[in-house]
């Protein structure tokens, strides 16, 4: 009815004048000395990894917000990761990858590729690969540092740093295109989680101390997965139950995982943050943070209900792209824009999301 729509649309008005303001105000920083970063991933934290390794091309218009080029993300403008690093008042990430990473990596690497899973292990990206690529990292540097050939990061430095991980999405998921039954793939989570936590005590072993560990989102409702499934179980706001409630049990293991390794690994601080809680309150409460369309990509092709063509993917020839002033979730069906991560970021700083709850600041040596 028109009255209600009006009604209901005026409220999402008034929600968002009281909203708006919060979201962009939060990542003014205080921190005077940024931490040195280390991140691990996929494509949730790819600052342009694939790109620079295997030369695959990343078009426009991913970019086309903030950056006004492609930088190999996969999405219109800043990742999550970028506002977490612009909190701590930190540069962007340069992909570990890139020979001809602006930064020379004095302030950390980000060794996070799009694809990567953890299992099957000594695959090009995998999380045992980009472990092995920081050894690797640390190794060279400290030579270097050691021969007064170049003052990079140094010991002290590597002990101090912030070790970001994101990853495990692509396990589960690549589970189900595979046709694997819930079943099969709810047992494989034992051994992806058994991969972070190897990840984590290599760190531990290598003087990291410092560990902050996303968990995976609710992929159970990203367009793309919505456009490519046969048989689907929906639940209330149109997700595929069976893929979010894997995501659920991976995530239950996960922070398990955290508190099993606590107390093993004396002087670390561990902290687990809740991304599926953001992303799937994202979704659900979309308007309430001005979004119109949540299960529908801004940039892809086929228009209604999800704006997804495996064959016409954003930025090949032929896709269709929204208005860059409407608001969508979706960037290309996989990934989210610049909007959405905004607000995950602010969520994630507001400690509510981690435990144990901890200030994004915490990393800040002042
Ligand atoms: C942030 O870093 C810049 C230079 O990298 C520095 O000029 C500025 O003072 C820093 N901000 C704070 C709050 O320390
Ligand atoms: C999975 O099953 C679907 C439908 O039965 C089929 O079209 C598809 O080729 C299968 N995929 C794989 C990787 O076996
Ligand atoms: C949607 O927002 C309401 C009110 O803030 C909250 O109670 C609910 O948990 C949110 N839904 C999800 C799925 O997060």
């Amino acid at each position: 009815m028109a009255s209600y729509s009006l009604l209901s649309h005026s409220l999402t008005f008034i929600l968002l004048l009281f909203f708006l303001p919060l979201f962009f105000t939060s990542f003014a920083s205080q921190c005077k000395n940024p931490p040195i970063i280390f991140n691990f991933g996929d494509s949730n934290s790819d600052t342009g990894g694939l790109a620079a390794g295997l030369g695959f091309p990343i078009n426009l218009p991913n970019g086309r917000l903030f950056f006004h080029r492609s930088t190999g993300r996969l999405s219109d403008g800043r990742l999550l990761i970028d506002f977490l690093c612009q909190s701590l008042n930190a540069s962007f990430l340069s992909p570990y990858l890139d020979s001809l990473g602006g930064s020379k990596f004095s302030n950390g690497a980000n060794f996070a590729v799009v694809g990567s899973s953890t299992l099957p292990k000594f695959v090009p990206f995998s999380l045992n690969i980009q472990i092995m690529q920081f050894l690797h990292f640390k190794a060279r540097v400290l030579e270097l540092v050691n021969a007064g050939l170049g003052n990079i990061i140094n010991n002290e430095g590597f002990r101090n740093a912030l070790y970001m991980i994101d990853i495990g999405q692509n396990d589960l998921a690549d589970s189900f295109s595979k046709n694997l039954s819930y079943v099969q793939v709810i047992k494989r989570i034992p051994s992806i989680i058994q991969e972070i936590e190897n990840a984590v005590k290599t760190l531990y072993d290598q003087g990291g101390r410092k560990f902050w560990i996303h968990n995976t989102g609710p992929f159970g409702c990203l367009p793309q997965k919505l456009a490519l499934v046969q048989k689907m179980d929906l639940d209330q706001h149109g997700c595929i139950s069976s893929y979010n409630s894997a995501a659920n049990l991976f995530n239950e293991e996960l922070h398990r995982s955290c508190q099993r390794i606590r107390p093993q690994l004396t002087g670390a601080a561990i902290v687990y943050v809740d991304m599926y809680s953001i992303k799937y309150d994202l979704i659900a409460n979309s308007s309430k943070y001005g979004f119109s369309s949540p299960l529908m990509a801004c940039c892809g092709y086929g228009g209604r209900p999800y704006n997804y063509n495996i064959k016409v993917t954003c930025g090949q020839p032929g896709y269709q792209v929204c208005d860059e002033g409407s608001r969508f979730l979706s960037w290309d069906g996989i990934h989210y824009t610049e909007a959405a991560n905004e607000i995950m970021a602010s969520k994630v700083l507001s400690t509510a999301y981690s435990s144990p709850p901890t200030l994004f600041d915490f990393f800040c040596h002042n």
